[in-house]
């Protein structure tokens, strides 16, 4: 079984070197021969010849692509010549844009703190009045939480205490998408991560900030605990996956005024190293036991349809 891990070739930090290596490692114990290969490697080639990649023949073709990063042109374009790719081009979209996780997961139901998208604006143009703030103001008061559409380890969300603060946040901010919400105050500095494969929590911790900071994120200073979630906490980690179509991730829940778990973001990409040093449960071996499960199930309905 081959499979290529593709990654940002832009990338190098530690932190996402040392997970590229986890999950080679992790596929070799499952007998996969996983080889990385970075997005300016495999370059999308929109020509008339079949060729995948550059210098790459068809026998090269791996059975599977276990997708690291954002670069979706590049993973749809790698799921159009046929080969299955983990997660999908369009989950990892999805994900990516915290304002499409929230309609995707809202409009099936899942609980998450109430929204308000940012109108979109143009590179060149910003915006040239901010009077939709006013609704904003309206809907969901201060204190309120700023969040650009994507960023990562709490670095692009924001807590504003008040008119001033959030226009000014909004100034710097602009012209890139961003969304306003409501502050679960119950959930102050802290939250849990869930980690999801193949519709189950594998892991989760308990993340707090331990100082004056409202995120809870690791990267950003906060701490961790192990956790046991609960029942509810479980079945909603796993029902975002289902209805994200993520093979794996990391769900991050807030802790409502009597507990009731509220989905804040669903990290496709979520770097597993925190939650392995907090709970000792590798994800990658997970991850690679899964696809070989779903490669299985794959070549099985292959195998029907020549029936
Ligand atoms: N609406 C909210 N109310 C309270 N805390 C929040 C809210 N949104 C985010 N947080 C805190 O901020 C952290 C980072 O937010 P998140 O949306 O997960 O962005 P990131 O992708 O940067 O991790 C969360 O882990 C949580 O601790
Ligand atoms: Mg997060």
């Amino acid at each position: 079984m081959t499979g290529w891990l593709i990654t940002n070739a832009f990338l190098h930090t530690h932190k996402f070197t040392e997970i590229n290596l986890w999950l080679v490692a992790a596929a070799k114990k499952a007998g996969i021969d996983l080889t990385i290969k970075t997005n300016a490697e495999v370059l999308v080639r929109l020509d008339s010849k079949n060729t995948l990649a550059y210098k790459t023949d068809e026998t090269d073709k791996p059975d599977f692509i276990l997708f690291w990063d954002k670069d979706i042109r590049l993973a749809e374009y790698l799921e159009l010549k046929g080969i299955p790719v983990f997660n999908s081009s369009r989950s990892i979209a999805i994900c990516d844009d915290k304002s499409l996780t929230h309609l995707y997961l809202q409009r099936a139901g899942i609980k998450m703190p109430k929204t308000i998208l940012a109108p979109m604006t143009y590179s060149n143009i910003g915006y040239t009045n901010t009077e939709f703030l006013e609704q904003v103001i309206a809907e969901l008061s201060f204190p309120m939480v700023v969040k650009e559409c994507f960023g990562s380890f709490g670095q692009q969300v924001y807590l504003v205490q008040n008119h001033m603060e959030l226009e000014e946040k909004v100034k710097v901010i602009q012209p890139k998408p961003m969304l306003f919400q409501e502050f679960i105050e119950a959930s102050k500095g802290k939250d849990v991560r869930l980690q999801v494969v193949g519709n189950q929590v594998v892991a989760s911790m308990y993340r707090y900030s331990g100082n004056d900071d409202f995120r809870a994120n690791i990267t950003n200073g906060g701490k961790m605990k192990p956790y046991e979630p609960t029942k509810e906490q479980t079945d909603l980690a796993v029902e975002c996956c289902k209805i994200l179509g993520l093979d794996f991730a990391g769900v991050d829940i807030l802790f409502g005024e009597k507990e009731e778990p509220i989905v804040c973001e669903v990290n496709s990409n979520a770097h597993f190293k925190n939650i392995y040093d907090c709970t000792g449960v590798n994800a990658a071996d997970f991850i690679m036991e899964h696809i070989l499960k779903e490669l299985g199930n794959i070549i099985e309905v292959k195998d029907k349809e020549i029936d």
